[in-house]
């Protein structure tokens, strides 16, 4: 992106206030604000104090950019918070997990059994040598024991590392060299849209030149054959079941590992992205407890991510587990045995608060609202929405479709590296925009600012950077602290800002728009333009699914934007309808943003690349416009899909 700003060019007049009665009852009142603007650090010590603390802090931030301390001096242990303190409060019959396997298979797991569960793998983990300090590996699918082990290690006070359970065997193997994992914990096999596919022979594959893994705990799950290693390999029921159900949790300062989480860079190795405990787990709980207005022991709270994700650790683990949450966890995809799988699970369980990704929203769309009409859903209160940004008609389509006009829609923003919520509305106080993530959570601070770290100002346009730091915040790259400088503060180092890599907006009144990531901005005849813009208003067109859209060099406009569209299934698309529709398209957004981002070419498609966790890659869509050799395809959800698009290419095409 150069020159000054990112051009602002759609607008949204629709506004959504709190239901009635929601604002009474809130956990956040908008008087927070000022709070915590009047004193940062009074008001985080205050949320820190929703914790238990063995030993409390002497300062609550120690800032020497790019490096934070936070709650300097205190003591805690993040598994005994999650689990021991609620038990010992007199919740131990509450449910902490209704845990429905993809099977059909259901346990239901309370915190007394939780903290049973989580002593015993204290103790074997602590038999098979881990101890505070080491790093333990993790590849399972969403099954209680995911779970059960990231909290023993925490409470052993050794970080783990947690690698999603679709990837390969390189990519594990990379994460445990680099983090030089003790142990490694994975399953038998798991589950994939109705069968049991093998795990641990993947593992094994990954694990054959990993010199510092000296065990592997295997947790069965399908009843798979397994390939077996004598005095390495563990069984989970022979070694956790017969332990003592008692484990003395030690407190471990709050700057103690909790876990690396790897999030894949653009280029390069991915990176190791190191968080710890005190100020992640305050944060954590804080925005939990706010931003979904969850109530211990009346929600049941629902967050779809896999643990493999970050979404996962912060608001399947520890957020909801501090607060003691009663949470539903799913194991499966959302289209096994059917269509209505999620929606079946809502009424089931009465879930109270559902948290999901737009991706799967564009997906319910697609599928057509007469599927969630055939369950009761009335159960529900507050809906969120993470991991890329959610198109106004998106956002309108889950308002009125999930959540019966009646609740408040979260679009929250973070990432990976910020370990928690940043932006995003008090659902009790914001009135919400459909697409907009409002604005930064009471404590935290952000600008949008030019090349030049200029405030952008309301209308204006830019790079969205962190101005304070926060205490979820990564405290580095595993191992390589040049590549943590460079990576996020090297763009703003004269004003000390972490550059977090997206675009984004405010509005008239001072809404923040996300805009996507800037490496994807496209420049068309000098106006820098956002893909989120151009694809939310293809989307906002009746016949289309989901979009994605690319900059192609272009001879004459230096950049063109080429869109990728799915169609509706009831939208009519045939040859002799292709050319009508796809000028309507290119018309209709003209209309909703301004001729300069009409597209120069569509083309209907019948999937978009994705990662795993569900983002367009566009760069391989950028390959394809500009007619070069598709890039590494490697960490895509479907291998397949680039085929099928480049094989459909010459179907729907349309040009001036
Ligand atoms: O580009 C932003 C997008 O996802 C990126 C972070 O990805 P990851 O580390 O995988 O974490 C995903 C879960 C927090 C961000 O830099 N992103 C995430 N949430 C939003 C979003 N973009 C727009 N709106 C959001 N609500």
């Amino acid at each position: 992106m150069s020159g000054a700003t990112l051009d602002n060019l759609s607008t949204e007049s629709r506004s959504f206030p709190p239901p009635e009665g929601f604002a009474d009852q809130a956990n956040a009142t908008a008087d927070w604000y000022d709070r915590a603007d009047a004193d940062r650090e009074a008001f985080w010590a205050e949320q820190a104090d929703r914790l238990a603390w063995a030993e409390r802090w002497d300062q609550v931030l120690d800032w020497q950019p790019p490096f934070a301390k936070w709650f300097v001096g205190g003591k805690l242990n993040v598994a005994y918070n999650c689990v021991d303190r609620h038990v010992e409060a007199g919740h131990g019959e509450q449910v902490a997990f209704h845990w429905e396997g993809e099977p059909g298979d259901t346990r239901t797991v309370t915190y007394a059994e939780l903290q049973r569960d989580v002593c015993k793998a204290a103790n074997a983990l602590t038999e098979l040598g881990v101890r505070a300090g080491d790093r333990v590996a993790i590849q399972l699918p969403m099954i209680p024991e995911a779970v059960v082990s990231m909290l023993a290690c925490a409470r052993l006070g050794a970080a783990h590392s947690v690698v999603f359970g679709g990837f390969s065997p390189g990519a594990l193997k990379a994460r445990v060299l680099d983090a030089e994992a003790k142990l490694l914990i994975t399953s038998d096999g798991q589950f994939r849209r109705g069968k049991p596919a093998p795990m641990k022979e993947n593992t094994d594959q990954a694990i054959a030149e990993t010199p510092s893994i000296e065990h592997v705990l295997v947790v069965k799950r399908t009843e798979t054959e397994v390939p077996w290693t004598e005095g390495r390999d563990v069984w989970w029921h022979e070694a956790v079941d017969r332990q003592p159900d008692t484990h003395e949790a030690e407190a471990f300062d709050a700057e103690n590992p909790l876990f690396i989480l790897y999030t894949s860079g653009t280029t390069g190795t991915p990176k190791g992205i190191l968080h710890t405990s005190g100020g992640y787990l305050t944060q954590a709980a804080y925005t939990h407890h706010v931003v979904f207005d969850h109530k211990p022991g009346e929600s049941v709270y629902w967050c779809t991510a896999d643990i493999g994700w970050v979404t996962g650790h912060s608001y399947i683990v520890y957020g909801p587990l501090a607060n003691r949450a009663t949470s539903v966890m799913y194991e499966g995809t959302p289209n096994t045995p059917h269509e209505g799988r999620h929606f079946e699970i809502i009424q089931k369980y009465g879930v109270t608060i559902y948290y999901t990704a737009p991706t799967l929203i564009r997906t319910f769309m697609k599928w057509g609202k007469e599927i969630p009409e055939k369950y009761d859903l009335s159960s529900l209160k507050v809906l969120g929405s993470v991991g890329e940004s959610i198109n106004p008609e998106a956002w309108m389509w889950y308002r009125e479709n999930i959540g019966h006009d009646n609740c408040p829609i979260v679009d929250t923003w973070w990432q990976t590296e910020t370990g928690a919520i940043m932006i995003a509305p008090l659902p009790g106080v914001t009135a919400a925009k459909p697409g907009s993530a409002m604005r930064t959570l009471p404590g935290i601070s952000a600008e949008i600012v030019t090349e030049e770290a200029e405030p952008v100002g309301p209308g204006g346009g830019g790079y969205l950077v962190l101005d304070k730091p926060w205490p979820a915040m990564l405290r580095g790259i595993w191992g390589d602290e040049e590549r943590y400088r460079d990576t996020y503060w090297s763009r703003f180092a004269d004003q000390g800002y972490y550059f977090a890599g997206d675009g984004a907006k405010y509005d008239d009144d001072g809404a923040i728009w996300l805009l996507g990531r800037v490496d994807d901005v496209m420049n068309v005849s000098g106006h820098r333009i956002s893909t989120t813009e151009v694809e939310s208003a293809l989307v906002s067109h009746p016949t289309v699914a989901e979009a994605a859209v690319v900059g192609a060099a272009d001879a004459t406009t230096g950049q063109a934007i080429v869109a990728f569209v799915i169609l509706r299934g009831n939208a009519a698309y045939d040859e002799s309808t292709s050319e009508t529709v796809l000028k309507e398209l290119r018309d209709h957004v003209a209309k909703e943003i301004g001729p300069i981002a009409k597209p120069r070419q569509i083309m209907v498609v019948q999937e978009l690349p994705k990662t795993r966790s569900g983002k367009i890659m566009r760069r391989l869509l950028r390959d394809v416009a500009e007619n070069r050799e598709v890039g590494d395809v490697t960490t895509l959800a479907d291998s397949s899909v680039m085929n099928l698009i480049s094989d459909g290419l010459n179907k729907g095409k349309s040009e001036d």
